[in-house]
């Protein structure tokens, strides 16, 4: 695993933006993985204003969401795919056909599962996966406990992340959906490159324990510390947690 701490925020962000960049450069058809939530915010924001200076082109990448609410269509405004269309796919030249989420709305959950799970592999597989981290250590939405080997399936969302995420539901947990279709960490971890991407203090103590404590079920995002090809970026608020020996092993770059 390779740690990189950037001063802030903007830095931070900046970074992982590059890595999608270099990515889109260095690939014929590169297939990438994406997130939603706060986080990913600034990354598509800079990944727009690369597109609009003509730094990046779109027109042969195809992506796969890690995650959708179950029941949301995709015109409901707090729905993954309204999020991706609002903050990214509606501002760049990528097909409408080659971006997917899971399909919260379908009739067979499970099939849609299976069906999610053969495209991706019918793309040749994820290239780069994004992640965020969620205050239950998730990654997508795979909640405590979840094996390292589970697959696109329906999984219950916890209280914990439901208050997480309430803010985009008018303030309101009860509002936020039960259930999600996430991609497994089995899914997760067959992407040829993983880049986490964590921000703030908030997320301290979180990151801290995906990094340095038990690997296993219980912190879904401690199995990128199995994967050979994972990068995780923070900023210094995020990194505040963790011990010395950990950011001995960093990439630290120091604010002016
Ligand atoms: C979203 C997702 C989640 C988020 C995580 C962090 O597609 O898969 O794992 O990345 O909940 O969310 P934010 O960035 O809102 O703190």
């Amino acid at each position: 695993m390779r740690l990189v701490i950037m001063p802030d925020p903007t830095s931070a962000t900046q970074l992982a933006a590059s890595a999608v960049m270099s990515l889109l450069s260095s690939r014929d058809r590169p297939v990438l993985g994406l997130a939603t939530g706060r986080t990913m915010e600034g990354v598509y924001r800079d990944l727009c204003k690369s597109h609009d200076r003509d730094e990046i082109d779109f027109s042969k990448t195809t992506t796969f969401n890690l995650d959708e609410y179950v029941g949301l269509s995709s015109s409901d405004p707090e729905s993954y795919r309204h999020y991706m269309q609002d903050h990214l796919f509606d501002h760049v030249n990528i097909a409408p056909d080659a971006t997917h989420l899971p399909d919260g709305t379908a009739e067979n959950l499970d099939a849609e599962c299976a069906s999610y799970e053969a495209a991706i592999a019918r793309s040749g597989g994820i290239d780069l996966q994004l992640l965020g981290i969620g205050e239950t250590g998730h990654i997508g939405f795979n909640e405590p406990p979840s094996a390292f080997d589970t697959r696109t399936r329906c999984v219950t969302l916890t209280p914990t992340t439901r208050q997480q995420n309430a803010a985009m539901f008018g303030g309101d947990p009860a509002k936020v959906p039960e259930h999600a279709l996430t991609m497994g960490v089995g899914t997760i971890l067959e992407a040829r490159q993983l880049l986490l991407l964590a921000l703030g203090d908030g997320k301290a103590a979180i990151v801290a324990r995906a990094l340095e404590g038990e690997v296993g079920p219980e912190i879904s995002a401690s199995a990128i510390r199995l994967h050979a090809r994972c990068t995780v970026i923070l900023d210094e608020a995020s990194a505040s947690l963790l011990s010395p020996e950990t950011l001995e092993s960093a990439k630290i770059h120091r604010g002016s």
